[in-house]
Order: structure tokens, then C-alpha cells, then sequence
């Protein structure tokens, strides 16, 4: 592992244009439980009965009580992990140009990253379904369910539900990411969900070298990525920062 590490550094500290796609894995050490696997939230519901649009539209006290409110305490509670603080620096350094995220959790922000597309949007806004308004998710009152606008309209979050398309500007400006980059990380992401799953793709047929760092295979194992770094992001996204930050101190010496 510690190799693969040392290569990644290498290929990062050679690169012109790094690309960042990240998905729950990235902030579990945050203390936000990712979809799939152990812990998951979706173990513990079932993702077309509460992440749908259609649930939403249908019953949306019921999404708000099961899923929404407990969503916003475990996010409002996160704080950004060594991976998002690592991309970050990585930016500064400007060698990483884009995060592409699925996460609606605003880490990469917080942790000071710029340029993040967020595929899957933010929870950090909602929106009235009648007027459009905006509110802060955490300004809004939950002591009714679901919570509503002042012109009585139901809020939704600013998310991308089940059964919704992924914002076009969004989607586009992924794809240009995905294709200008030279290296791509792709970090905590099971690449089971589209078409989130396609930018790695889409990095490799454009020549870019796909790596993973994820403590399992994922879809993209042994097929698009030329290696997988089989470990937790936070360690290994710091010690790979540390050796980019060497390696270039050294091609200055
Ligand atoms: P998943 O929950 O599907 O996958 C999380 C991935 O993170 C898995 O491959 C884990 O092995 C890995 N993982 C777990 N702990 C990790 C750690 N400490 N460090 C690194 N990796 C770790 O999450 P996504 O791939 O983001 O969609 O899921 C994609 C989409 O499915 C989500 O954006 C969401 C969900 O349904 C919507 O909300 C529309």
C-alpha cells in the first residue's frame, strides 16, 4: 500500500490537471454514514420509499420525519476530515482543479476546496415547493412536519432525490472535468450510481490515469481505475499529500 501511496504522490506532483470525484466514503470519518455497506443508510431504509421524489411528493412528513431531520443533525455536526482538508490543499498548490462530489454534506467547501461541483446538490438550502423562497436548512423551525414556507408551501432540500435529473450545468461541467483531467482520484465513491459512476469512465477514455481509494473493490476495480488504494481516505489522502509536498520540494532543490 505505502508504494501505491508513493506512486499516486508521484503521478499527482508530475500531473498538470488532477481531478477529484468523491462520494460518502470520503466523509465517513466525519461521522456522516455513507449509503451502501456496514452502517449504511440504506440498510436501515429503503431508498425508494424515502429518497424517491415521488415518496417525497407523496408523503412528505414521512420523509421529512424519517430521513430529513435526522439528516440534519448528523450533517450540521460534521466537520471536514484530513481527506477534504488534503484536496484542499491540493487546490492551493494548484494542482487539483475540480472536486466532482455526490455528497450534499458542503464538507469540501468547509474544508476550503473552490472550484466542487455538487452532483447530488446541498442540504445546506431548502426550498419552498410553491414560491421558490430560500431558507437556511438550519434556521428552519421542525416543531411542525414537514416544515413550511411563510407563504404556506412545503420546503424541500436542495438535494437531488431519486427519480430527479442531475442539474444540466452540473452534469456539463462534470463531463469537462472529467475529460481535461490527466489524473483522476476517485475517493469513497461505490460507483454503483450514475451517472456520477461514468466521470471516472469518461477520465480514462480521455487518458487519464483512475485511481481509487476505498477499503473495498468497487466497479470501476481491475476495469477503469489503474490501481485501487485499499484504505481509508483520511490517512491516505494525508500521507499522499505529504509526499506530493515532498516531491516537489525536492524538484525545487
Ligand atoms: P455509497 O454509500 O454507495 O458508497 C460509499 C463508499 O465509500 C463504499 O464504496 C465504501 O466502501 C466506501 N467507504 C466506506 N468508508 C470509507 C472510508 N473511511 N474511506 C473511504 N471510503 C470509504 O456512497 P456513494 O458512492 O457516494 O445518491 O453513493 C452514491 C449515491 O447513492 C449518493 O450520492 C446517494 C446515494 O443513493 C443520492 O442521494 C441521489
Amino acid at each position: 500500500m505505502e508504494d501505491l501511496i508513493h506512486k499516486t504522490a508521484r503521478l499527482i506532483a508530475d500531473s498538470r490537471h488532477v481531478v477529484a470525484l468523491t462520494g460518502a466514503g470520503i466523509s465517513v470519518e466525519s461521522g456522516i454514514p455513507p449509503f451502501r455497506g456496514p452502517g449504511g443508510l440504506w440498510e436501515k431504509f429503503d431508498p425508494m420509499e424515502v429518497g424517491h421524489i415521488q415518496s417525497f411528493m407523496r408523503d412528505p412528513e414521512k420523509v421529512w420525519r424519517l430521513l430529513i431531520s435526522e439528516m440534519r443533525d448528523v450533517l450540521m455536526a460534521a466537520k471536514p476530515n484530513p481527506a477534504h482538508l488534503g484536496l484542499a490543499r491540493l487546490e492551493e498548490m494548484g494542482i487539483l482543479k475540480t472536486v466532482i462530489t455526490q455528497n450534499v454534506d458542503g464538507l469540501h467547501q468547509t474544508a476550503g476546496s473552490r472550484d466542487v461541483v455538487e452532483f447530488h446538490g446541498n442540504f445546506a438550502w431548502l426550498r419552498c415547493l410553491d414560491c421558490g423562497g430560500r431558507v437556511r436548512t438550519v434556521e428552519v423551525d421542525l416543531s411542525q412536519m414537514p416544515p413550511r414556507c411563510d407563504c404556506g408551501g412545503i420546503f424541500r432540500p436542495e438535494c437531488v432525490f431519486f427519480g430527479e435529473m442531475i442539474p444540466p450545468l452540473d452534469l456539463d461541467r462534470a463531463q469537462i472535468a472529467a475529460s481535461s483531467c490527466d489524473v483522476m482520484l476517485v475517493v469513497g465513491c461505490s460507483a454503483v450510481v450514475q451517472p456520477a459512476a461514468y466521470m471516472p469512465v469518461i477520465a480514462r477514455q480521455s487518458g487519464a490515469v483512475v485511481i481509487e481509494i476505498n477499503p473495498e473493490p468497487t466497479p470501476l476495480t481491475g476495469r477503469t481505475s489503474a490501481f485501487l488504494i485499499q484504505g481509508k481516505a483520511g490517512p491516505t489522502v494525508e500521507k499522499i499529500v505529504a509526499g506530493v509536498t515532498r516531491i516537489i520540494a525536492d524538484k525545487r532543490r
